[in-house]
């Protein structure tokens, strides 16, 4: 089979960004279109795995062969993640996940007040840090991660931190770059220390870009 084959290896990836509500008509939640995720899914079911996509709230569409999971929530996120982690070969977490989610979200609509209003929010549970901390034999994790400053250091210590083999660095300050574009020009960083620069292109260039050496990386299972 040729090389950048992913024939008979699981993939799950996760795209798009979460909701958290704070109320049943109010919620926070970022600008991640979940193409990126997307492109990553579509190509890694052309190359032949066999592919679960959990995606947060998007209007794309499934690509060809994919099998989708919709949640909304970070936390419905998590539970969608860490019930498939012991089957899966490769995890490309794209994912725009919240960092913070309302402490006691109001079950009718908010009432507006005179004054100023404090929204109570707790942190949600890391998901990639978990796989990371469960990680399967032979299996690869790898992670996104956008910054606005100290983009390479900080990409370096999140996979010292969550056990990631890759982490995809983008700058959202790159013009073509980022939420809601067509286009990405991201880092890749490797555990061992490998680092490439991949030049601003299509998302669907760079999640091949992106397959291919991941799948360089990825083990054969043994017996094969
Ligand atoms: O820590 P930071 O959010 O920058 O890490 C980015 C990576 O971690 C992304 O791959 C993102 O999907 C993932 N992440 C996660 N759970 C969170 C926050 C981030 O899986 N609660």
């Amino acid at each position: 089979k040729p090389n950048d084959s992913l024939d008979g290896k699981r993939v799950l990836v996760t795209a798009g960004p979460t909701q958290e509500p704070v109320d049943p008509v109010r919620m926070l939640t970022n600008p991640s279109t979940g193409t990126m995720g997307f492109e990553v899914a579509r190509e890694a079911a052309r190359r032949g795995a066999d592919v679960t996509l959990v995606a947060g709230p998007t209007s794309l569409d499934t690509p060809p062969g994919v099998t989708r999971v919709d949640v909304r929530t970070t936390e419905e996120m998590h539970e969608a993640v860490q019930s498939r982690r012991e089957e899966v070969d490769l995890v490309v977490m794209a994912a725009a996940v919240a960092d913070y989610t309302p402490k006691n979200p109001s079950d009718s609509k908010q009432k507006k007040e005179d004054g100023n209003l404090v929204l109570h929010l707790r942190r949600t549970p890391d998901i990639l840090k978990t796989l990371g901390e469960h990680k399967q034999p032979g299996q690869t994790l790898v992670g996104f991660a956008l910054e606005t400053d100290d983009g390479p250091a900080n990409a370096r210590r999140k996979i010292e931190r969550k056990n990631l083999d890759w982490i995809v660095l983008n700058d959202p300050k790159e013009e073509g770059a980022g939420f809601g574009t067509k286009t990405n020009r991201v880092t890749l960083f490797h555990r061992d220390g490998y680092a490439e620069e991949v030049p601003l292109q299509s998302k669907s260039q760079v999640a091949r870009i992106l397959l291919d050496r991941v799948t360089a990386s990825v083990p054969e299972p043994s017996g094969e």
